[in-house]
């Protein structure tokens, strides 16, 4: 093999992304390799030195690597400045860069179906660090943001952080409220739903106008969505998201463009 590509994590052994990357090399007949590695974070260090020394020209980060990962690099792009975290890496001329392709990745999955961003609505349930990437992407395209969090210190954290970019944004109360009228987009960030479980509010009375998002994808509706569905709304779960993530890093790593969709529609098959 001519390149190889990784993902690293904690754990590691569920990641579609080996199934999506080589599905993709295979088809543009790329000489590359792709290899998801297990990487417990007292062995962080060890691990990004072994890539190199290894050859390997890039790799992915996911959980709970992604902030920590960024002090054993040598720069990172305004993307992963931004949100102070990686969730892809690459070798170029020998220094390692920090790269962020989850913010724009969601831009991406969502983007077809919202018409234009500017000065609409959009309301993030969770404030963790999925929804930290999601926010300050909607924020830079022109979205006010209202995050709404369990608890409640880290959505005004995450508030402070949209402002100090140049943003919009406020929190409230994790519960219904007046944003339900009129929100245009309505992102599901907490980790609620992963295992069946019903959502703790109901979005009953929500706009039939608002694109209702689970960044969950497995199971592949979540009882979140289902409701949402119910109320007459459009609904995606986070399967786009995990592809254009995905995309905008080979991107990255390669350039031109990546193929969409066989990428796409190996994560389906990995799924079924
Ligand atoms: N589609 C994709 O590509 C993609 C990418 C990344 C993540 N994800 C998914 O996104 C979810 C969150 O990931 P993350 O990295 O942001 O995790 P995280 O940093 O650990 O944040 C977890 C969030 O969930 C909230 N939460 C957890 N249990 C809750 C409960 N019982 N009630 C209310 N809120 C609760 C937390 O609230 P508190 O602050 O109150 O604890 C926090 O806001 C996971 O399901 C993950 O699989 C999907």
């Amino acid at each position: 093999m001519e390149k190889h590509y990784a993902v690293i994590g904690d754990p590691i052994e569920h990641s579609l992304s080996p199934r999506m990357h080589n599905a993709g090399y295979e088809a543009l007949g790329i000489d590359a390799e792709y290899q998801r590695f297990h990487v417990k974070p007292s062995y962080l260090a060890e691990a990004v030195d072994g890539l190199c020394a290894l050859g390997f020209s890039g790799w992915n980060v996911t959980l709970p690597h992604k902030e920590k990962v960024t002090s054993h690099l040598d720069t990172l792009t305004p993307q992963a400045r931004r949100v102070g975290a990686v969730n892809t890496v690459k070798i170029h001329e020998g220094k390692r860069i920090g790269h962020n392709t989850d913010g724009d990745g969601f831009i991406r999955s969502v983007e077809g179906n919202l018409n234009g961003f500017k000065g609409k609505k959009a309301v993030l349930l969770g404030a963790g660090g999925a929804s930290k990437g999601i926010a300050l992407a909607l924020s830079a395209q022109g979205m006010q943001v209202h995050i709404l969090n369990r608890t409640p210190e880290k959505a005004t954290v995450l508030v402070e952080l949209i402002k100090h970019w140049g943003g919009t944004a406020t929190s409230g109360k994790f519960a219904p409220g007046d944003w339900i009228e009129d929100v245009d987009l309505l992102v599901q960030t907490t980790s609620v739903g992963l295992r069946g479980e019903p959502f703790p509010f109901s979005v009953q009375g929500i706009s039939e106008k608002a694109l209702v998002v689970d960044i969950i994808f497995n199971p592949r509706e979540t009882a979140f969505l289902q409701e949402a569905k119910k109320q007459g709304c459009r609904t995606l779960n986070g399967l786009g998201m995990l592809l254009y993530q995905g995309a905008l890093a080979w991107e990255f790593w390669l350039g031109g463009q990546a193929p969409v969709e066989v990428m796409r529609q190996a994560l389906y098959r990995a799924q079924s």
